[in-house]
């Protein structure tokens, strides 16, 4: 089943307990996303030391294009993304998600750009490239990271206030997503109900100039990511 049709499901059978926002997200008025005015790529390997290729596209269709090259291709061969995927499954068990603090300055602005109803599907794609993703000078240069329609446009995205390019991990920049997703700026029907999906909104700065993003956001299908 789809989560919309899920959602809507658990909202008709539980009108007693109805959807409560997070009190920060009060605060501000639902926002535009920030135009996506640039496509990801992906620069990085398809198989274990193997050499670098550039890709276009979301995670999902990035992911799609690694494999029809290695069908072998698994994210589990490549340390960077078997730890990332690791971490992940462990915070689905735990049916909670840790803040992780590096350069990350923490979440902040809950449904200023809507919230989305994300799976592990729409996550796990991006914890499961093993190479880097480059987005161009900003600033406010924005690329989805990942991007499903799934009754609604719900993605997560990258933003570069940078003048200059940035290629950050993109198995990293897959942990914004849980920050986001498994803090303060996520909630659910019920707080047990955590998974299969999560309606969460809500952005994360780094100290290296740049933000993820997740919200709904419009798909620009002619491009296809
Ligand atoms: C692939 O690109 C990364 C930077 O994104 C670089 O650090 C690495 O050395 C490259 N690997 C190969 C095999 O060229």
């Amino acid at each position: 089943m789809k989560p919309l049709i899920i959602l809507l499901t658990l909202l008709a059978s539980a009108s007693s307990n109805p959807l409560a926002l997070p009190s920060e997200s009060k605060s501000p008025a639902v926002q535009p996303m920030p135009i996506i005015n640039s496509q990801l790529t992906y620069i990085g390997p398809i198989k274990p030391g193997g050499e670098n290729v550039t890709l276009h596209g979301t995670a999902q269709s990035v992911l799609a294009q690694i494999k029809s090259l290695n069908p072998s291709f698994h994210p589990d061969d490549f340390e960077v993304t078997r730890t990332a995927r690791a971490k992940f499954e462990k915070t689905l068990a735990k049916r909670e998600l840790e803040l992780q603090q590096r350069s990350k300055q923490g979440v902040t602005n809950c449904g200023l750009y809507g919230n989305a109803l994300l799976d592990a599907n729409t996550i796990i794609p991006i914890l499961s490239m093993p190479g880097a993703c480059y987005v161009g000078g900003g600033p406010r240069t924005c690329v989805h990271l990942s991007c499903v329609n799934d009754g609604g446009n719900n993605a997560v995205s990258l933003c570069n206030d940078n003048k200059a390019a940035i290629a950050p991990t993109c198995a990293y920049l897959g942990t914004y997503a849980q920050d986001i997703c498994g803090g303060k700026c996520a909630f659910s029907v019920d707080a047990g109900v955590f998974f299969p999906f999560i309606f969460c909104g809500g952005q994360e700065f780094d100290t290296d100039h740049y933000n993820v993003i997740v919200g709904t956001s419009l798909l620009d299908t002619s491009r296809r990511n």
